[in-house]
């Protein structure tokens, strides 16, 4: 069909997000495919037979806007007993068609035109293009190389009397690296006495390793104060494709978010919402994520450690950095695209999380798959 107007882009710079480009390759070449994050083995039965539970019992129609009551009452448990930090499910607590549109609407509520943010790069690669499709301005600070830690005095050298937010994410996608205490403090400490609010995205609180204690701004009750968190059910529960995920917040600050997310998505997906309830009971159906990426983790790690790609610590997430500066000074995109086509392993380059494209020769592998084929992934890459 041919449209004969004219189109002015509200994002004239998006293309096609490169989970999509590399998934895509991955499927057409027949490579095992590391790259896109998605868990390939099974999720648990029980969850599966609550979803259908809730369906046949007639819960199919719209969820209540802010969420089921019941789900937000069992977050606030959750956010309660690991963070000791209470929430009110009627006013403080919204639950959202994943951690995608959380951070959509946190956004949309907070951003003003002229408003500057904050991103911190290598970053999702969501939270810029909300910034500007509310006429806000984005301000980057990029994590330090090789530990990934965060330049804070960078990060202040850039707020000004226009700075509206500064987002952080941790444990960190595409790094695998995690905020130390001493990082959440300086957050803390450059945002007191502000207007500036936080966007605290901790999709993978749970997936943490090494016995590290995931540091949730929800630790800083100062800092929780002008902070919103974000969830997702779909690390959590190994069901990305269900998009169910979740904001804490002050309730002036969510009443905002809400005004907001009644008009992207007004409520998410009833049954789902009544089984995570339900699932969110057993604490062991999240408190046993770290252990069991760990040994994901680690199994992959120690099957590439005689490969020539050296491995950049994970820390958190299920990501693993890859550095392949001792194979090839090849971009990023190229090395990686070359690796799909002609080895059969598919990743990610890290270059587009940064909006400059920076370039420091690593490939970020997802390590949430079954053990056959991590196995077979790593075999290929000590060939390489
Ligand atoms: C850091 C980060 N934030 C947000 C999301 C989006 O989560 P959801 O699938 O719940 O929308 C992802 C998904 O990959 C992510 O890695």
């Amino acid at each position: 069909m041919k449209y004969s107007g004219t189109v002015t882009s509200r994002l004239p710079n998006a293309g096609t997000s490169i989970f999509a480009v590399m998934s895509g390759l991955a499927n057409e070449v027949g490579a095992i495919n590391l790259s896109q994050g998605f868990p390939d083995f099974p999720i648990s039965m029980d969850l599966v037979k609550l979803v259908n539970k809730y369906m046949r019992k007639g819960l199919n129609q719209y969820a209540p806007m802010p969420g089921g009551l019941t789900l937000r009452e069992e977050i606030a448990v959750k956010a309660f007993e690991t963070y000791g930090i209470s929430y009110d499910p009627q006013t403080e607590i919204t639950v959202t068609a994943g951690a995608t549109e959380a951070i959509f609407s946190v956004i949309t509520a907070m951003i003003h035109p002229g408003d500057e943010a904050i991103v911190i790069e290598p970053a999702y690669d969501s939270y810029a293009p909300a910034v500007e499709l509310s006429g806000g301005v984005v301000r980057y600070s990029s994590l330090q190389v090789p530990s990934y830690s965060v330049n804070w005095p960078e990060v202040k050298s850039l707020i000004n009397s226009r700075t509206k937010m500064i987002m952080i994410n941790t444990p960190h996608n595409p790094t695998g690296s995690v905020l130390l205490a001493t990082d959440l403090k300086e957050l803390d400490r450059i945002t007191r006495k502000t207007d500036i609010v936080v966007m605290s995205d901790e999709v993978y609180e749970h997936l943490i390793f090494d016995g590290i204690r995931h540091e949730s701004v929800c630790y800083y009750p100062d800092l929780a104060s002008r902070s919103f968190v974000i969830g997702s059910f779909g690390k959590t529960f190994h069901t990305t494709g269900w998009k169910t995920g979740f904001i804490l917040a002050p309730a002036v600050l969510m009443a905002e978010v809400r005004k907001v997310h009644q008009f992207v998505v007004f409520a998410s997906n009833t049954p789902i919402q009544y089984a995570v309830a339900d699932f969110l009971k057993n604490k062991e159906n999240y408190l046993q994520l770290p252990a069991f990426y760990q040994q994901k983790r680690d199994l992959f790690a120690g099957l590439v450690k005689n490969s020539r790609f050296r491995i950049i610590p994970s820390y958190g997430t299920y990501f693993q950095l890859l550095d392949y500066s001792a194979i090839s000074g090849e971009k990023e995109m190229d090395f990686a695209v070359r690796v799909t086509k002609e080895f059969g392993v598919a990743s990610v380059p890290v270059s587009p999380f940064y909006h400059n494209k920076q370039d420091n020769k690593v490939l970020r592998f997802c390590f949430a798959k079954t053990e056959e084929t991590l196995t077979k992934a790593a075999e290929i890459l000590c060939t390489i």
